[in-house]
């Protein structure tokens, strides 16, 4: 059997993960891993870029995460998990790296343009704030993966990326792949209030919420807004709640939900309520798996430590290589 390619990415341990995570990325981890040889990290160095100030809470968020990532169904019998800072090779190679990156490709970078501005209320005109493609650019290239799946929004990274290493090949000779980003459909899900769901602005739904937490969520959710009694007629098309039913009910039921709306037969309430039960039962595997986990810390850090040695292993190698181009 041909050996299978390389895909890598990384998540942020910023919090407790929600169902955006969920549907948005790991899922699609989740099903790539029989198809590619997985990288997948938890990238804390990189929380630290914006949360350098409170650093404490980031490795409780560590563990939290990878309970999560075990828990919808990343395998480390399947892929290589690992945390970036267990492995010094990337903040090496990032170093190499910073020595061969123009500053404009940096300050020109939307993604840092667009953040400096969203998170006002920190302060981020550090170094390491602007150099954060340029480990990014470290965290990927080292494993010399194909492809890198990503949201829109880390495209810029992946392109700044690709640019790095085709100036380190210019320099030094060809030694590493200019990875492409793999964007995936992914279903629309809003937060509660229909703003992008996010921790930040308080409108998540979590994979560790109880049964009560999500009934609770659902009821509160906007829905049509031009809808304000039962006996108007909604519109599902622009309702988030039916969005979710797309994800969590039956085909048949959905298809009844949308003509009840229209006709106003069927009320918020009662439609909120079926999604949340379906919701609930799509997430019972999960929470089942996450408090066993949970129960076993040592369990999760065995589970860890073999994707760890695995990706140091693959670091050192390509760092020896790159030591030798430069002939350090
Ligand atoms: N910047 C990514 C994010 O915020 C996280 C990340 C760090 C990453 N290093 C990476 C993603 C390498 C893909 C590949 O989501
Ligand atoms: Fe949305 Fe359901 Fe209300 Fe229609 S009935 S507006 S689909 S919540």
């Amino acid at each position: 059997m041909a050996e299978k390619k390389r895909i890598l990415s990384g998540m942020r341990p910023t919090g407790p993960l929600h169902l955006g995570n969920w549907h948005g990325a790991l899922a699609n981890w989740v099903k790539m891993q029989d198809k590619y040889d997985c990288f997948f990290f938890i990238a804390d160095w990189h929380a630290l870029t914006s949360d350098y100030e409170k650093p404490g809470s980031i490795s409780g968020y560590i563990y939290d995460m990878i309970t999560d990532w075990l828990s919808v169904g990343l395998s480390p019998e399947k892929s290589t998990l690992f945390i970036q800072s267990h492995i010094k090779e990337h903040a090496e190679l990032f170093l190499l790296l910073s020595m061969i990156t123009p500053v404009p490709w940096l300050e020109r970078n939307p993604t840092y343009k667009d953040q400096i501005v969203e998170l006002g209320n920190k302060d981020l005109s550090t170094f390491g704030f602007l150099g954060y493609p340029v480990l990014q650019a470290a965290d990927i290239i080292i494993y010399k993966p194909f492809g890198v799946p990503v949201g829109i929004d880390q495209v810029p990274h992946v392109e700044i990326t690709r640019e790095i290493a085709r100036r380190f090949n210019y320099l030094y000779g060809d030694l590493f792949p200019e990875p492409e980003a793999i964007l995936t459909q992914t279903p629309k899900m809003l937060g509660i209030d229909r703003r992008k769901m996010s921790k930040s602005y308080d409108n998540a739904i979590y994979l560790s919420d109880s049964p009560d937490d999500i009934f609770n969520k659902v009821s509160r959710m906007i829905t049509d807004p031009q809808r304000a009694r039962k006996s108007d007629p909604g519109d599902p098309d622009v309702c988030n709640v039916f969005d979710f039913h797309k994800i969590y009910t039956e085909k048949e039921t959905i298809d009844n939900i949308d003509k009840e709306c229209r006709s106003a037969k069927i009320g918020c309430v009662e439609c909120k309520k079926n999604m949340a039960q379906n919701l609930i039962k799509s997430l019972e595997p999960v929470r089942e798996k996450r408090e066993y986990y949970k129960a076993r810390p040592e369990l999760v850090e065995y589970k860890i430590s073999n994707g760890i040695q695995k990706a140091r292993k693959v670091a050192r190698q390509t760092m020896e290589e790159v030591r030798s181009a430069l002939k350090i």
